[in-house]
């Protein structure tokens, strides 16, 4: 979603700081960016639909300036264009937002009455001019920032400046924010990519609190007003990370980086015993059912796990899409866990499904990939995943290390529930010291392009599996759909003979997996069914003999189904990708998504 920078600096190179903030900003999506900067005491502001390479053509270089923000607008309140895109100004007073101000409209009529006259259709303009209201009325803008914040309802983290102020501020609720200095010059940022290029220390501000940078202070406010420190945080990965190092894209290359990362993951709570399990994930002993809620791809996280802790560990689990949950009645009690996974550790309805069992004094564990995220510091019980900074939109390595978490908490529940025996486990054991290796000859296998090439044209692609291939073909469609634009749905494969079968017709790619042996003969019956009809089907499978039935056979190798997913994932991902290059997407920034899903 939308990313905020801000720059105070005796440097003056607020122009060059604010555009490379931008851009290593740029995977969380957008569709408009501006900029607003002080020029001889004059805030100039300049505002381009589309990509930050417009903005940049617009702007003179070589102006010396001490003082901006800049936006990347991803549009929920009025259409991409140049006046609805961030900054906007009313009055003294200039700001960049990002978040949703859920009052705007009843703000808008007092602030019009009060005869503020407005050009967008941003809720954004509504909370500058409350600002500038506020600051008029009570000439001091710590206090009318202050204010704002108690009639503002919703999420939000800004950036302002004020005519004739030589000073930046910033405010968040519910929004990513952090503040960075280095030597004399300062940074705020919606997120640790746009400062790695001059430090890897930061920030983080809690909600409701304030913070004012000049050009020799760096103050934090609580939401009293009140002076406060703030502990710095280092940021554990490096600018490699904001860098393609020769991949054609950053999904490609997060791709690729996915052996390492559940390596370790793993190894960072689990060292082949079964003392490390009990020593570095929380106490499960207590639970008798557990709630897993997420969005998106880690919600797919989510239903392999559900399947692996049932089907082995012999524990109800419930799975839930967040936007669900939250306003659903639910049905928990002293006994129950609620697992909330977000990549980001922001996304507003994980977030909201957190807070909603908190408020129920439910035990909430959170598996997240941000350091300091709102999720991973409001839940009773974090764990990191090791994935480092994910770029391209479409998740990659921070699912597969969600899945290498989850798979941990299923063999631990399964021991605690004596449901696998010393064999077993110390088979997984090796399995996962192979899994790399195994991991790496996948990805490096050369059938995915030719594959790609027979149905890269096609309007529809079905996916079919059941029950953990059910959990993994909804997943391998989303990758399919979001960066290649085709239409794509995954079936449980009993289920489309009710209806969807109409729409199988010659040559319709059916993506069909099968690693579980129960319902092999099952999935193959559909498979043929569709087959009958003309389908042209790829087969991904954990065994070797194929033909009749399918096309396309791509054999992944056959492992202990704990830890599986984590194979059969990776041509789902390299099939989507193949696809959208041949189509030729723009697959880091898919159109229409933010990464970082901050409203509901
Ligand atoms: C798909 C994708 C999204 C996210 C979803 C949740 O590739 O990335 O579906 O998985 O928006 O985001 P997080 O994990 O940040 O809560």
């Amino acid at each position: 979603m939308c990313g905020i920078v801000g720059y105070i600096g005796k440097e003056q190179k607020a122009l060059e700081t604010i555009i490379s903030g931008l851009e290593a900003l740029e995977y969380r999506g957008y569709d408009s960016a501006g900029i607003a900067y002080l020029n001889n005491n004059h805030i100039d502001i300049i505002k381009k639909k589309g990509r930050i390479d417009q903005l940049k053509k617009q702007l003179d270089f070589k102006i010396k300036s001490k003082l901006a923000i800049g936006h990347t607008r991803w549009a929920t309140h009025g259409e991409a264009n140049e006046i609805n895109a961030h900054p906007h100004k009313c009055g003294q007073v200039t700001i960049v937002h990002n978040g949703i101000i859920e009052n705007y409209i009843e703000l808008k009529q007092k602030l019009e009455n009060k005869g503020y006259q407005f050009k967008s259709q941003t809720d954004t303009e509504i909370a500058c001019a409350l600002i500038d209201y506020l600051y008029q009325k009570e000439k001091n803008i710590l206090k009318a920032i202050q204010t704002a914040s108690h009639k503002l309802h919703g999420s939000y983290a800004l950036g302002i400046i004020v005519d004739n102020d030589n000073s930046l501020y910033a405010i968040r609720k519910a929004s990513p924010l952090i503040v960075a200095v280095k030597d004399g010059e300062k940074f705020i940022a919606s997120d640790v990519p746009a400062i790695l290029k001059y430090t890897n220390e930061y920030y983080l501000l809690e909600d409701g609190d304030i913070v004012n940078l000049t050009e020799d202070n760096l103050t934090f406010y609580n939401n009293d007003l009140e002076k406060i420190e703030h502990e710095k945080m280092i940021f554990e990965g490096n600018i490699e990370s904001g860098k393609k190092n020769g991949y054609d894209h950053f999904m490609l290359k997060e791709i690729n980086e996915q052996p390492k990362v559940i390596l370790d993951t793993i190894n960072f709570y689990f060292d082949g015993s079964l003392e490390s399990l009990k020593k570095n994930l929380p106490n499960l002993n207590k639970y008798q059912n557990i709630h897993i809620v997420a969005c998106g791809s880690a919600y797919h996280t989510g239903l392999v796990a559900k399947t692996l802790i049932e089907e082995i560990a012999g524990l109800p689990v419930m799975c839930e899409i967040a936007s669900e949950y939250r306003y659903k009645r639910v049905f928990y009690n002293d006994k129950t866990l609620v697992i909330v996974i977000s990549q980001s550790g922001e996304t507003a309805d994980t977030l909201a499904s957190l807070r909603k069992a908190k408020d129920d004094h439910i035990d909430t564990l959170a598996i997240v990939n941000v350091v300091g995220s709102s999720i991973a510091r409001e839940a009773d019980c974090t764990l990191y995943i090791k994935a480092g900074c994910e770029i391209a939109v479409a998740t990659t390595k921070a699912y597969t290390a969600q899945l290498s978490i989850l798979s941990l908490i299923a063999i631990k529940l399964a021991c605690i529930h004596q449901q696998i025996d010393k064999k077993r486990f110390e088979t997984i054991v090796k399995e996962i010291k192979n899994l790399p290796n195994m991991m790496t000859s996948l990805i490096n296998n050369k059938q995915y392009h030719d594959i790609a090439l027979k149905i890269y044209q096609r309007e529809d692609i079905f996916y079919l599996g059941r029950k953990i291939d059910y959990a993994m073909s909804m997943e391998g469609s989303l990758k399919l759909k979001e960066i290649s634009y085709i239409n794509s749905v995954a079936y449980a494969a009993g289920e489309l003979k009710h209806g969807t079968i109409s729409l199988v017709e010659d040559k319709t790619p059916i993506i069909a997996i099968i690693t579980d042996d129960e319902i092999k003969n099952k999935t193959i019956s559909n498979i043929k069914e569709t087959k009958a009809r003309g389908a042209y089907v790829i087969l991904v499978s954990n065994y070797e003999e194929h033909d009749q039935y399918c096309d396309d056979n791509i054999v992944i190798p056959k492992i202990d189904p704990f830890i599986q997913p984590m194979l059969t994932i990776i041509p789902l991902q390299l099939l989507a990708y193949e696809v959208a290059k041949l189509k030729g997407c723009d697959i880091d920034k898919p159109r229409n998504l933010a990464k970082s899903v901050t409203v509901e």
